[in-house]
């Protein structure tokens, strides 16, 4: 299948009337790893015709190294693209993304975004949420898909989408691990071996929290002892929809620094009676 490359909003809106429905749309900022081929395959399973968004967003990035290190791999993607059978590849460049400067009005991501990794990333959310909704106003998907991976991001857009009634179907689509369990990044590419060895410990701390769930808090000592020695950013118990654990469906959520290199992961649990 030949996927179509769009690069203006004039070319967008042109591709988007052709397109059959329902249409998926996929979010990306490039350097597509499985895990960006499960949220494909998920849209191609649901819709008649897939958009993937290819658009490093400089409005979530606090950090501007790490803005300019973030991996651009986009004649590699598009060959991804085409194996998947992705109708259409949208990547503007930032002018055509934000065409009067940086935005003015943005979207408030709001309380949920002051915990977990907010206050490790200030302005994050609201350039994520920023973005995401201008990519659903240009490309007006029936269903859009994210990854699981970045579960608080998957949170807020299901919770933007709620609050702002916007007329597309959220679907969060589970973690890809490569098979020594550690989830798929971009940015696993700047691990050393050495590096990669430690990031393994916190599949093995979530594994860990999972297996113990009498209470959140004995399921944060058994995540804690996997993790001794690491610089550990934060380790919480939440419920499924991040708000305080309740028994229940819930998820435990990790962030460390490995080298230079932060790590983000989470797994699902079920949350037994409070203590
Ligand atoms: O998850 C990402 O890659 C980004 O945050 C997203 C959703 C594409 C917005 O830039």
């Amino acid at each position: 299948m030949t996927t179509q490359v769009v690069r203006t909003r004039a070319e967008l809106a042109a591709a988007r009337a052709q397109l059959p429905g329902p249409v998926g749309l996929v979010p990306t900022m490039g350097a597509l790893h499985a895990g960006h081929l499960a949220n494909i395959e998920a849209s191609r399973q649901h819709t008649a015709a897939t958009v993937v968004s290819i658009f490093v967003n400089p409005m979530q990035f606090d950090r501007a190294d790490d803005l300019a290190r973030y991996p651009r791999t986009f004649e590699q993607d598009l060959a991804l693209c085409e194996q998947a059978g992705v109708a259409l590849v949208w990547h503007p460049d930032v002018l055509t993304m934000y065409p009067n400067g940086p935005v003015q009005v943005r979207v408030s991501a709001g309380e949920l975004a002051d915990q977990l990794e907010g206050p490790h990333r200030p302005g994050h959310f609201d350039g994520v949420l920023t973005v995401v909704l201008k990519l659903l106003l240009t490309v007006r998907p029936d269903h859009a898909f994210f990854g699981e991976k970045d579960y608080q991001q998957l949170t807020l857009i299901r919770r933007m989408v709620a609050d702002l009634d916007l007329p597309v179907q959220v679907h969060g689509v589970p973690t890809v691990r490569d098979s020594d369990g550690l989830a798929l990044s971009s940015r696993n590419v700047f691990l050393s071996p050495a590096e990669r060895a430690q990031a393994l410990r916190l599949n093995r701390a979530l594994r860990a929290a999972q297996s113990e769930t009498s209470t959140p808090a004995a399921a944060l000592a058994r995540a804690r002892a996997e993790l001794a020695g690491l610089a550990v950013e934060y380790l919480e118990v939440r419920s499924a929809a991040l708000t305080a654990p309740t028994p229940g469906p819930g998820r435990v959520l990790v962030a460390a620094q490995v080298g230079n290199v932060r790590l983000i992961d989470n797994m699902p649990l079920n949350i037994g009676p409070a203590s």
